[in-house]
């Protein structure tokens, strides 16, 4: 049978992952799928910046990214490039010509959902991005699948790991907050820019994104509330301990039952010892989603880092791969759709 072929774009700490384990376990994946799931190319920035992925061979790497997408042979592509451009141009272009796309970009997610979600439904493509909240935790597709017959309430949790770390080392160790940052740089948690780390912009956009799917409603991050964690000190750290309470940078999805508005916010705040989030340790992440007829649910496991993230990719792409030999769709749009809370900002 005929192989599909994937085009990778990005081949940074997740992208060299998941080209790693789109090797390593080739037979596995397709076995799942029904047919072998193949790189036809990875597409970097810089060709002398290329990682080194064991198993890859280097012909696959180029700098012409738009090309590859647009490539006849090409049926599916991974995005893990992030931020806003040339990503949309390239996840546009991909789904246009009908290929189905599975991304990690909280941010472009965040921002602008929406025309993505538009292009997919109108060329009949899927759109998968599992990756881009929490890391390897299943948090978006409980919220699109399992959960869409339920009425999600509120969502709320620790969803930035390298701001979690940096929190937790000052918290254990006596860090300052320059060392734990290098720390959680060097071990492949934080963004290639970790302001969006520590400003809580990463955060608000993966709230964004949940509050989006959790309501059926569109939330962008500019939609929410954001405090991020530069100005907590290690004084800070200090009294909340004295209290027997530690400092975590939340992420708060809620819709008000009467008014029936939606609002997110992040923030840091201080949690009693005593409170699972509390024991929310490294790079770690944990959700809490209540709904009216499920209760509450708790979600936890690593949220960020070249291997977990990974996992999630393969995930979606052995989802969008499944449904491009069955001629099946995912949720797409209609997770949106239904709306029965009055959009952020609606009076
Ligand atoms: N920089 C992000 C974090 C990576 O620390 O959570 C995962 O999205």
């Amino acid at each position: 049978t005929e192989p599909l072929k994937v085009a990778l774009l990005g081949c940074g700490v997740v992208g060299s992952e998941v080209a790693r384990l789109m090797t390593a376990n080739a037979a596995d994946l397709a076995a799942r799928v029904g047919v072998p799931l193949e790189l036809a190319g990875i597409a970097v920035r810089r060709p002398n910046r290329q990682r080194e992925v064991p198993g890859v061979a280097p012909e696959l790497f180029t700098t012409d990214a738009e090309a590859l997408v647009k490539r006849d042979d090409v049926d599916l592509v991974i995005e893990v490039i992030g931020g806003i451009e040339p990503s949309r141009a390239l996840i546009l272009a991909a789904l246009e010509s009908g290929k189905s796309v599975v991304s990690a970009n909280k941010a472009l997610l965040a921002e602008d959902g929406a025309t993505l979600y538009q292009a997919a439904e109108k060329h009949g493509a899927d759109l998968y991005y599992e990756a881009a909240v929490a890391g390897a935790i299943p948090l978006l597709r409980p919220l699109r699948e399992s959960l869409v017959g339920d009425r999600v309430s509120r969502v709320l949790g620790i969803v930035n790991g390298t701001t979690n770390f940096i929190l937790d080392r000052m918290d254990t160790t006596g860090a300052g907050f320059t060392e734990a940052l290098e720390e959680a740089t060097s071990l492949g948690y934080a963004e290639a820019d970790p302001t969006a780390d520590v400003e809580g912009f990463d955060a608000a956009a993966k709230a964004a994104i949940l509050a989006g799917l959790a309501f059926h409603t569109r939330v962008t991050a500019s939609d929410v509330h954001r405090e991020g964690i530069t100005e907590v000190t290690a004084a800070d750290i200090a009294s909340a301990r004295a209290m027997n309470s530690v400092v975590k940078l939340l992420a708060i999805c809620e819709v008000d039952p009467v008014a029936g508005k939606v609002s997110a916010r992040v923030h840091p705040a201080m949690i009693p010892r005593s409170h699972p989030l509390a024991g929310v340790r490294e790079a770690y992440n944990a959700v809490f989603i209540e709904s009216e007829s499920a209760g509450q649910l708790m979600f936890y496991g690593p949220g960020a880092g070249g291997s977990p993230t990974a996992s999630a990719v393969l995930g979606d792409l052995v989802a969008i791969a499944r449904n491009k030999m069955t001629g099946r769709r995912g949720p797409g749009e209609s997770a949106y759709a239904g709306l029965t809370v009055r959009p952020v900002g609606e009076a």
